[in-house]
């Protein structure tokens, strides 16, 4: 790249003033073992760098070296990014509140994936706050400007790091009327960053979520059927008796469609116990290879785990990422999704009890909050 004087001027002018985005656009947060960048578009995390186990810093979540990239990819996989003003699915584009019922988009066969058109993930927020340490991106979403969403929402993510841990802080209000709201950071991951040279796959990452011991049974659309099955120890979707690896039910014949028609492994909703320790870790994600591992600790009560079925292979990861020498395509199973939030689809399902969970109006307020603390195995 060739620097014109009027960018030396602004990056002489940014050494003293307040610090702004970099010539991608991306503002950067640092401390203590971790750097993490994040774009406006859609409020997204890119680059995520923790050490592992051999002091080698890896950028462990999915994104494009290219920021430009995200606004126009086609397959838009919402790379951690935040969904809204409804995350994940609607069943049948149908809800009701107060005897008034409301049809959004269908996107995603017979049901609303991410509360459809003109979702949150597809616009450009605002930053109204930046610091070395902590970034806070608004947005201010119109009525039916999403289909079938009533009433103007206003909403923030604060993103905060501190020694080796990501924050993650959302707050949400409806202004006028009851609207639907669920919101998740739908963040994706590779903790070997895919330079582990031999193998790219997920499988082989292992994940614990001790409280995880219900499922939220699902059709072949995955949309939730109401059904909240109790898992046994060792059945398919049991990650709480023990750490297990991803792929540890890989040679269950039900592995091939557990995620819906074409869909192997998974990409369902796991509820946590009412009565856990919230102040606990509820979700460990760890790689043997890189030694890396991730602890979630969350406010919310479910957490979406998708494993990355869909991925074409087309794709490839960032320049920050893979082995010098390989080619750089992302395969099918490459990385997983992990989205704490409510659960799915619960507007629809009032035997559930999550309604004042999932629907807000005015004078009431909507709040999420999670984090990530990084080290090694
Ligand atoms: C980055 O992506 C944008 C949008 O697709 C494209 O116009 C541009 O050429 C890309 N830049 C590079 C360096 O690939
Ligand atoms: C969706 O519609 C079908 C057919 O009308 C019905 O059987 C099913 O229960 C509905 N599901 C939800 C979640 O509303
Ligand atoms: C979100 O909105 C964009 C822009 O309107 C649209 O192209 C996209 O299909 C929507 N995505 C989903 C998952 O609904
Ligand atoms: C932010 O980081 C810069 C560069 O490291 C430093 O000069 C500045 O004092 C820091 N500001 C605060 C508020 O910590
Ligand atoms: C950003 O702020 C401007 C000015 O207040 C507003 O017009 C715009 O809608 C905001 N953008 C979003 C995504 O909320
Ligand atoms: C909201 O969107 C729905 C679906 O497109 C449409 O039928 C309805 O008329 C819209 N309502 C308003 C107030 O624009
Ligand atoms: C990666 O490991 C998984 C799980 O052991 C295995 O199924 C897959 O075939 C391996 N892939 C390669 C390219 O070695
Ligand atoms: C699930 O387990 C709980 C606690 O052990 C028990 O009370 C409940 O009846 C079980 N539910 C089903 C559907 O088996
Ligand atoms: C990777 O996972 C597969 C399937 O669970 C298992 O058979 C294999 O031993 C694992 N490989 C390593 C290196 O742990």
């Amino acid at each position: 790249m060739r620097y014109s004087f009027a960018m030396l001027a602004a990056a002489a002018a940014s050494a003293t003033a307040a610090p702004g985005p970099d010539a991608d656009g991306k503002y950067t947060l640092t401390a203590p073992g971790i750097k993490a960048q994040f774009i406006p578009y859609a409020a997204t995390l890119t680059n995520l760098f923790v050490k592992d186990k051999d002091g080698v810093e890896r950028d462990i979540v999915l994104g494009y070296t290219n920021t430009s990239y995200y606004p126009v990819d086609p397959g838009h996989p919402v790379y951690n990014a935040i969904p809204g003003r409804y995350v994940n699915r609607i069943g049948n584009g149908t809800y009701t509140i107060d005897g008034v019922t409301y049809h959004t988009q269908l996107n995603d066969g017979p049901n609303t994936l991410h509360s459809g058109t003109n979702n949150w993930s597809f616009r450009t927020w605002n930053v109204t706050k930046f610091g070395n340490d902590s970034i806070t991106f608004a947005i201010y979403d119109k009525a039916n400007s999403s289909q079938g969403m009533p009433g103007d929402v206003e909403a923030s993510v604060t993103y905060s790091v501190s020694a080796n841990t990501w924050k993650i802080s959302m707050d949400a209000k409806s202004l006028d009327v009851k609207s639907p709201l669920m919101l998740t950071q739908h963040t994706y991951f590779q903790l070997d960053a895919f330079a582990n040279p031999e193998n790219r796959t997920i499988w082989n990452h292992t994940l614990y979520a001790p409280s995880a011991k219900r499922a939220l049974v699902a059709d072949q659309n995955a949309l939730p059927t109401g059904v909240i099955a109790n898992i046994s120890k060792d059945a398919i979707d049991d990650f709480w008796s023990a750490p297990h690896e991803l792929g540890f039910a890989s040679g269950n014949a039900e592995f091939e469609n557990h995620c819906g028609n074409g869909c192997h492994g998974y990409n369902g909703a796991l509820a946590f116990d009412d009565e856990r320790n919230k102040q606990e870790v509820a979700l460990t994600l760890s790689s043997e290879w890189s030694g890396i591992k991730a602890d979630l600790r969350t406010d919310q009560d479910a957490v979406v785990l998708y494993t990355c079925n869909w991925n074409d292979g087309k794709t490839e990861f960032k320049d920050t990422q893979g082995v010098e020498g390989q080619d750089k395509f992302i395969p099918r199973d490459g990385c997983i999704a992990i989205e704490a939030q409510d659960y799915v689809d619960g507007i629809n399902h009032p035997e559930w009890g999550r309604l004042e969970k999932q629907i807000f109006g005015p004078g009431q307020k909507y709040h999420w909050e999670s984090s990530w603390e990084f080290g090694t195995i």
